[in-house]
């Protein structure tokens, strides 16, 4: 039998980790979810927890640099360029709160019932005329987070390889990681992967390439049309799967979109979008267009994880699609975060030293810096966010976007959630930490 006290210390840490993951698997840091503070102590009576452990797959989720961050980001004091989240004005609460009414007065209960795993019909086919693809094709997920994660369960075994671009997504490789791929970090430039680098082989025993063409998370880089050829020739030679994530591809600021690597290279790229970014986050819908096989599979997956997305939300979407609102709601966000990413290159401008590097961005919401060599960007948010400072600033870190060789200086900016007054101060600060670090 074990010793009492040390089971108790267990809990507490079961708890812990429970938190953790519940708040991961809900609402991640890179959303910016900033949830109410945990007590350290354990608030769980020991007789109600079930002494049972943990699956090695959960056990191996951390959330360090997501609690550090979230302690501080939650303060009114503090500049955040952290969140991976849209900017609240954007969101088109009058149309979805129209949509709503009409839903309540015209199809409630339908709208309140369980419903198709593959999703609302007419929603199902509006992306499907917009992708010019089959609705058989088009899968309703509960977020493009979701798509990830059912993707990794129909293509993942222990071992497999996944390429990936460096940096990518911390979201990606949160839901591969579970299935215990082993990542290869292809070489990547201000244009997007370097496929005059690649050979055959750097492909050849891969089982998927996770890609972002569209003002990449976290880089903001896009890739170009010339670079969307090579990479869906060489894949396709190897007969790799790519995941072609899009959920920044409407916020280019010039409004202009490059060709999908879906559009190139229809049977061999399984196509994540998302009404996130564009309408509000909240309602968790986005979408899968893939080969009409691997839909089927991921269609029953999904069945198995929540049975459907939520009907009522994805109702509430189709609404506003079809009310023809959705080009005007895209541009008042193009404009915003224009004038927001405008702000924050003339402040980067202004202070960082001459050593510091960054890159403009199209589109998106983010910007990604370089550091001078031995400035370490985990050691510059400790001292950023530290109550001592007069002006607390907070970033992301650059190691956790890495699957392989991470790398410490350098660091990821969003731009979209503070007024370019704030920017301004916010990176002089930025700027200064840098200098004295
Ligand atoms: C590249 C990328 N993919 C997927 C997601 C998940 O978005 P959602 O699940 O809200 O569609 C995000 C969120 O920020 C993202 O940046």
């Amino acid at each position: 039998m074990p010793i009492f006290g040390s089971w108790s210390k267990a809990f507490c840490n079961l708890h812990e980790v429970a938190h953790d993951l519940a708040r991961i698997a809900k609402i991640r840091w890179d959303i910016g979810y900033q949830p109410p503070a945990v007590s350290s102590s354990c608030s769980f009576p020991p007789e109600l927890i079930m002494p049972t452990e943990l699956s090695r797959r959960a056990r191996k989720l951390t959330s360090s640099v997501i609690r550090e961050i979230l302690k501080v980001t939650a303060s009114p004091d503090v500049i955040s360029f952290a969140g991976g989240i849209p900017a609240p004005e954007t969101f088109p609460v009058d149309l979805l709160h129209t949509a709503c009414e009409q839903i309540f007065a015209e199809e409630a209960r339908e709208a309140l019932q369980y419903s198709l795993t593959e999703g609302f019909l007419p929603l199902r086919q509006w992306i499907a005329s917009r992708h010019s693809a089959d609705v058989d094709q088009v899968l309703i997920t509960t977020g493009s987070q979701q798509a990830l994660d059912l993707l990794a369960k129909a293509l993942l075994d222990p071992g497999v390889t996944v390429l990936v671009e460096s940096p990518t997504y911390l979201g990606a490789l949160q839901a591969f990681s579970l299935f215990e791929p082993s990542f290869r970090e292809l070489p990547c430039d201000d244009a997007g992967i370097c496929t005059a680098e690649l050979t055959p082989a750097d492909a050849a025993d891969a089982r998927l390439a996770y890609l972002m063409p569209n003002f990449q998370n976290p880089t903001g880089r896009l890739m170009s049309a010339e670079r969307r050829h090579d990479v869906c020739r060489l894949m396709g030679d190897a007969g790799v799967l790519i995941v072609e994530d899009d959920p920044y591809g409407e916020l280019g600021f010039n409004g202009q979109r490059l060709q999908s690597l879906r559009s190139i290279h229809p049977e061999g790229v399984a196509y994540l979008g998302s009404f996130s970014k564009v309408l509000a986050p909240g309602l968790r819908v986005g979408y899968v267009v893939a080969p009409a096989w691997l839909t089927a599979k991921l269609t029953q997956l999904k069945q198995a994880a929540d049975l459907h997305s939520s009907t009522f939300d994805q109702r509430l979407a189709y609404r506003v699609l079809a009310s023809g609102a959705l080009p005007a709601q895209i541009d008042t966000i193009r404009k915003l975060y224009a004038s927001r990413c405008d702000a924050m290159l003339q402040a980067l401008q202004a202070s960082m030293a001459a050593e510091v590097r960054w890159n403009r961005p199209e589109g998106g919401m983010f910007i990604w810096l370089n550091l001078p060599p031995q400035c370490d960007s985990h050691l510059l948010l400790q001292k950023s966010i530290a109550v001592a400072q007069s002006t607390r600033v907070a970033f992301v870190p650059g190691a956790p976007f890495h699957a392989v060789a991470p790398r410490s200086d350098c660091l990821r900016l969003s731009f979209v959630t503070v007024d370019a007054e704030r920017i301004r101060i916010g990176i002089c600060q930025l700027a200064e930490n840098i200098r004295t670090m």
